[in-house]
C-alpha cells in the first residue's frame, strides 16, 4: 500500500472515538519497533519527522525507511513533517514524498500565523498533501523553538473558527496544558489538562480533527530503569494516561509521542550495557532497545489511543 494522507484516518477516528498515534522517527530501530507493534495490532499509523530528525538521519534515509516499513507491514501509514518552522521546510517535505506537513506558526502573531499557514496550505493542497496548523503555544523544547513555561499560552477558542476558515488547514494542534519533553509538571504539581478549552474548541469546529502535541506519559517503568542503570532523570513527569484516553475519545484525532519512545529506547540500551559491560556490538544493545519501543507502542495503541484493529 502507498503512503496515505490522514484525511480518511481522522474521519474514522473522529467517528469512532479513538485517536491515531503520531510517533517521531529518527532511525531504523525506532521505525521497526513502531511498525512491528502496529502490524501486530492492525493499527493505522502516523510516522513523523522533525527538522532535527532530517538533520540527524537525512531526509532520504527517513523516507526510504518508511517506504520499507510500508512494504513490510502493508498498513495505512502517513509520513508527516513535525513542527515545520517555515514555508521552505514544508515545501521540501511536500516535494520530497511526505503526505502531511505541520506548519507551526504558533509563535507568530495571529495574523502572521494565518498568512504563513495559508501559504503552506495552498502549496500542499495543490499536491494532494494535508496540513496541520497550530494555535496556542506549548512549553518545552523543540529543535527550532524553545518556549519557556512562562511564555506558553493556552489556545483561545474564539480564534479557532477564523483560523481554520482563513487558512484551509486540515487539522489543528491546540495548547491545553500538554508540553514537550520529559519534565511536563513540577514535582508536587498536579497534572492538569484544560478539557474545558478542548470542549469550547469542539463546539466551534464540529467534525474537525484536533491534535495534541507533548502527549508522552513519561512512563515510570522506563524512567526507573534509566535511573537504576546510571542515568539521572529525577523529577520526570508526563501526562497521566487516563487524561489521554479521555482526549482520544473526543475530537482529538492525533496524539504526538516522542519522549516516551526516547525513554524506552534509552532504558533498553542502559539496562543491557549495565548487565553486559563487555558488549560493544550495537546489535546486542539495540535489540532490547527496539523491543522496548515495540512493547511501548503496543501499549499506547491498545490502552491509550484505542486504534488497534482500525487499520
Ligand atoms: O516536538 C518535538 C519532537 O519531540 C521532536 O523533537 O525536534 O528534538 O527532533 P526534536
Ligand atoms: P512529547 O515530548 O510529549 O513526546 O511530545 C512530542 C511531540 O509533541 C512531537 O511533536
Ligand atoms: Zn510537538
Amino acid at each position: 500500500m502507498p503512503l496515505v494522507t490522514s484525511t480518511e484516518m481522522f474521519k474514522k477516528a473522529y467517528e469512532g472515538g479513538y485517536a491515531i498515534g503520531a510517533f517521531n522517527v529518527n532511525n531504523m530501530e525506532i521505525v521497526q519497533g513502531i511498525t512491528e507493534a502496529a502490524k501486530e495490532e492492525n493499527a493505522p499509523l502516523i510516522l513523523q519527522v522533525s527538522a532535527g530528525a532530517r538533520k540527524y538521519a537525512k531526509h532520504t534515509y527517513l523516507v526510504h525507511l518508511v517506504q520499507a516499513a510500508l512494504e513490510d507491514t502493508d498498513l495505512p501509514i502517513v509520513l508527516h513533517l513535525d513542527h515545520g518552522a517555515d514555508f521552505d521546510i514544508c515545501k521540501s517535505c511536500i516535494d520530497g514524498g511526505f503526505t502531511s506537513v505541520m506548519i507551526d506558526g504558533s509563535h507568530h502573531s495571529f495574523k502572521d500565523n494565518i498568512e504563513l499557514t495559508k501559504r503552506v496550505v495552498d502549496y500542499a493542497h495543490n499536491k494532494g498533501v494535508v496540513v496541520e496548523g497550530e494555535l496556542g503555544q506549548l512549553a518545552g523544547i523543540e529543535d527550532d523553538v524553545n518556549v519557556s513555561a512562562a511564555n506558553a499560552s493556552y489556545t483561545q477558542p474564539d480564534q479557532v473558527e477564523e483560523f481554520v476558515k482563513s487558512t484551509g488547514v486540515d487539522s489543528l494542534a491546540i495548547a491545553i496544558g500538554t508540553s514537550h519533553g520529559a519534565f511536563k509538571f513540577k514535582p508536587g504539581q498536579k497534572p492538569l489538562l484544560r478539557f474545558d478549552i478542548l470542549k469550547e474548541v469542539e463546539k466551534r469546529l464540529p467534525n474537525f480533527p484536533i491534535v495534541l502535541h507533548g502527549a508522552s506519559s513519561v512512563i515510570p517503568k522506563y524512567v526507573e530503569i534509566i535511573n537504576k542503570n546510571g542515568g539521572n532523570l529525577a523529577d520526570a513527569i508526563g501526562i497521566p494516561e487516563d487524561m489521554l484516553r479521555e482526549a482520544a475519545k473526543s475530537a482529538v484525532c492525533k496524539i504526538n509521542i516522542d519522549s516516551d519512545l526516547r525513554l524506552a529506547l534509552t532504558a533498553g540500551i542502559r539496562e543491557h550495557l549495565n548487565a553486559h559491560p563487555e558488549h560493544f556490538d550495537p546489535r546486542q544493545y539495540l535489540t532490547p532497545a527496539r523491543a522496548n519501543i515495540k512493547e511501548l507502542v503496543k501499549h499506547k495503541l491498545v490502552h491509550v489511543l484505542g486504534c488497534n484493529g482500525k487499520a
